[in-house]
């Protein structure tokens, strides 16, 4: 059995003040294995994020069967972190403190604590800025610690929900190169939503492109390129071959109209 299986998952959001419901995710199956690195793109609407959140057991689904390790997920669970693109740092708090918040608040000794964000501030190459505070830091670097503090309780999935996306191009880049090093010392399963192709072809193992009308698993693409990637991946035939591929199954998406945020019911409906 796979790590993780999603079996017919659906969701419907009811809608406030008698509007209609919103279908979010219709009909979706996916299976994951320990340690992949999948990434996710897909329409905006399509319920990427929904789906993160159900992994995460932020949001139940409404129908179909989810598990990890082949236990239904029921709830939150410290083995599943999130990161958003929002940095979501307490700004009150140091680099430091911010790292050590999940443990300490889970009762992990202090000494270990202290431990654990030394190696993690080492981990993300944030050496240094132990004492500084989020308004301090540039966008690269407050990302960097909000990795630390989803990995500080260390977690058997990282859910990431478009963490790059603040980012500029260049940072960009770099954040991806220090993600894949980050999640190969980690061994964590990571699942990442991405609005870009080359992201994620760059670094995962499979990308899953998602479909609206209401969401579904439309492709998977398996990346069958060598590890560690380097940034010429990104001119060699294969990554260029991958990204054609991934470009065409979108560009169907938008030829449907699809790509537009339009509520899921009615353009089921229509
Ligand atoms: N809490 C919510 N209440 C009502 N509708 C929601 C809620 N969250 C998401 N939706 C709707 O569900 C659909 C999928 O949303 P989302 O998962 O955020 O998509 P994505 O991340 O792919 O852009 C959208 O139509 C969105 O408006
Ligand atoms: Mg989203």
């Amino acid at each position: 059995m796979s790590f993780i299986t999603a079996r017919h998952i659906g969701k419907t959001f009811n809608g406030k003040n008698n509007s209609d419901p919103t279908v979010a995710i219709g009909d979706l199956t996916l299976d994951i294995e320990e340690k992949e690195f999948i990434a996710i793109i897909g329409p905006s609407g399509c319920g990427k994020s929904t789906f993160l959140l159900m992994v995460a057991g932020l949001e139940s689904a409404t129908s179909g069967e989810l598990a990890i390790e082949g236990k239904p997920v029921t709830g939150p669970d410290h083995q599943r972190a999130i990161v958003f693109q929002e940095f979501l740092l307490f700004p009150w708090k140091t680099v430091k403190g911010n790292i050590e918040f999940g443990p300490r608040i889970n009762r992990v000794d202090k000494g270990i604590c202290q431990t654990l964000s030394r190696d993690l501030i080492r981990l993300v190459g944030l050496e240094g800025f132990e004492e500084c505070f989020p308004h301090e830091l540039s966008g690269g670097m407050k990302q960097r610690v909000a990795i630390a503090r989803a990995l500080a309780n260390k977690p058997k999935v990282l859910l990431m929900d478009e963490p790059f996306g603040a980012l500029d191009a260049l940072t960009r880049e770099t954040m991806q190169l220090e993600l894949q090093k980050i999640w190969q010392k980690a061994q964590c399963t990571v699942l990442f939503v991405t609005h870009s192709i080359t992201e994620a072809i760059f670094l995962a193992d499979r990308v899953v492109v998602m479909g609206s009308r209401p969401g579904f698993v439309k492709k998977i693409l398996t990346i069958d390129l060598e590890r560690p990637r380097s940034r010429k991946i990104h001119t060699s035939h294969t990554f260029r071959r991958y990204e054609q591929i991934l470009k065409e199954s979108i560009w169907e998406e938008e030829e449907d109209g699809s790509w537009e945020r339009v509520p899921a019911l009615e353009k089921r409906s229509a």
